[in-house]
């Protein structure tokens, strides 16, 4: 972070707008530094402007103040003041979020009222692990990696990981139901939220972190706030749930004929080998271009039409064992790398974890933002799938790199150097919706999925989310377009 708060004057405040709104962005201002201290409240252009692009430099709005409370209290007083001055707020913390719901709406998206993020980030606080129970309190700043730290030092881990842990926040992770690799074995964020406090547009906290495993006393809301996208409530805390420490691991890096092959494979290991944590899918090209991108040759060959696998399993014993057992008789599998080394899998791993950052650095050197969709169908739909991809990628003229976690059928498709990516959402989209996935698999729907939620939910099904919608935020303050299936694809910033 950089820069701390100027004392706010008219001068210190974007020039696009007229004096009226001045004033209004003046006062909220001076309502926040009363709320949260002048530290804390952030004006200067350069300063938000940290805060107003996200991770794939793809979604871009401007901002008036960024608010940094501390507290659940502090979020509350924030989010009064907002809606004293009519302003928008958009809940921001690690900005890893790959759909543009993170970072304020495109400028011709902008209306009138003051658009105010509010950064989760000091919120990070972790309360003592619970052992017995097998959970903690998380604030919603706290990164995937110091709750997974923290969990390990008492003996215990987190269910949930993916590549992006050392920035990405367990607050964002709930708002996006994020997954990663472990779902197979423990689920997605959804399942690990076992209470939660969160902030309505008003002010007001709902919520509750007793922890409660079992509670039936009404409505859920760490269901229905999971997901939400930062439309319903502001998240503050978490309590979540933690599983054991498995100290004895093996990775493998499996090369196989084909898809089918790695498909029946991960069907055999997920019904003998309980011990299986990850089976991620990653596709020649993507494993060329990390291997390229690490300039480290890859242990292991796929043959023309063939694919990888990187499997993980973790235990209390030697799962060394169960797997050799179930990947000897396995069909397809043309060569393995394995090892129980810890540095040796780091090495392995990095081949699956770093294909995001070598995706990115790709669509650097071409000058185009990462364009990447993040769908699932089920597994038998795969192959019809990436053919609608490669064709899209085809007639764009862009090159498709395609990996993800296969035991949930769901595929990162990035188009590097895409030229005309909403087409090629249009026709992928479409076909996800016609082969019965879903649009979103992990990532959420933000602003860029927004104009094609309505081809995997009914209209009645949206209508009722627009009222539930309504009934939190009836001044549509919070999070405006996110998750907006009246949204149009030319209101969505893929264009840009
Ligand atoms: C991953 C993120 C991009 O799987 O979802 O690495
Ligand atoms: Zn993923």
């Amino acid at each position: 972070m950089r820069g701390t708060v100027v004392a706010v004057t008219s001068a210190s405040i974007s020039g696009q707008h007229d004096d009226r709104s001045r004033d209004v962005i003046g006062d909220l201002a001076s309502a926040l530094t009363a709320a949260i201290g002048a530290d804390h409240v952030l004006t200067p252009a350069d300063v938000r402007a940290g805060f107003e692009t996200d991770w794939t430099g793809r979604y871009r709005g401007s901002s008036d103040i960024v608010a940094r409370p501390a507290s659940t209290a502090e979020v509350s007083a924030v989010l009064t003041a907002c809606m004293e001055h009519d302003a928008q707020v958009i809940a921001q913390a690690g900005n890893t979020g790959l759909v543009g719901g993170s970072v304020p709406r495109a400028e011709r998206d902008r209306d009138e009222r003051p658009v105010v993020i509010v950064s989760m980030r000091r919120l990070d606080h972790l309360g003592a692990v619970d052992t017995a129970a097998m959970q903690v309190t998380a604030g919603a700043g706290t990164t995937l990696a110091r709750w997974r730290d923290h969990a390990r030092s008492a003996g215990l881990d987190t269910p949930v990981d993916f590549a992006a842990r050392d920035v990405a926040t367990v607050g964002g992770a709930i708002a996006t139901n994020a997954g990663g690799s472990r779902v197979l074995r423990f689920g997605t964020m959804r399942q690990q939220v076992v209470g939660i406090e969160a902030v309505t547009a008003d002010g007001s906290v709902i919520g509750s972190l007793s922890g409660l495993p079992k509670e039936t006393a009404g409505l859920h809301w760490p269901s229905l706030l999971t997901g939400s996208e930062g439309t319903l409530a502001v998240i503050t805390t978490a309590r979540l749930r933690l599983v054991p420490l498995f100290r004895a691991t093996i990775t493998a890096l499996v090369a196989l004929d084909s898809l089918a092959a790695a498909v029946d494979l991960v069907g055999v290991l997920r019904r003998t080998v309980p011990s299986l944590d990850a089976a991620e899918i990653i596709f020649p090209a993507a494993m060329e271009l990390v291997s390229a991108h690490l300039d480290r040759a890859v242990p292991v060959t796929a043959p023309d039409g063939g694919v990888y696998l990187m499997l993980d399993c973790a235990d209390h014993i030697d799962p060394a064992e169960s797997l050799a057992a179930a990947l000897g008789p396995a069909a397809g599998v043309v060569d393995a790398a394995v090892t129980t080394d810890r540095a040796q899998r780091d090495r392995l791993i990095d081949f699956r974890d770093r294909i995001t950052e070598a995706v990115g650095a790709a669509s650097t050197a071409v000058g185009m933002p990462t364009f990447k969709l993040d769908v699932a169908v089920p597994l038998d739909a795969l192959d019809d799938l990436l053919d609608v991809a490669q064709g899209a990628a085809d007639s764009d003229g862009c090159r498709l790199v395609p990996f993800g976690h296969l035991a949930e059928g769901n595929l990162h498709l990035n188009h590097i150097g895409a030229r005309s990516p909403d087409q090629i959402a249009e026709a992928v989209l479409r076909a996800v919706a016609s082969l019965g996935g879903t649009i979103s698999a992990e990532h959420g729907i933000g602003v860029a999925k927004a104009p094609w939620l309505h081809l995997i939910r009914a209209p009645a099904d949206l209508a009722a989310q627009a009222t539930i919608r309504r009934a939190l935020d009836p001044t549509r303050s919070l999070n405006p377009g996110v998750l907006d299936a009246t949204a149009r694809p030319d209101r969505q910033p893929v264009r840009d």
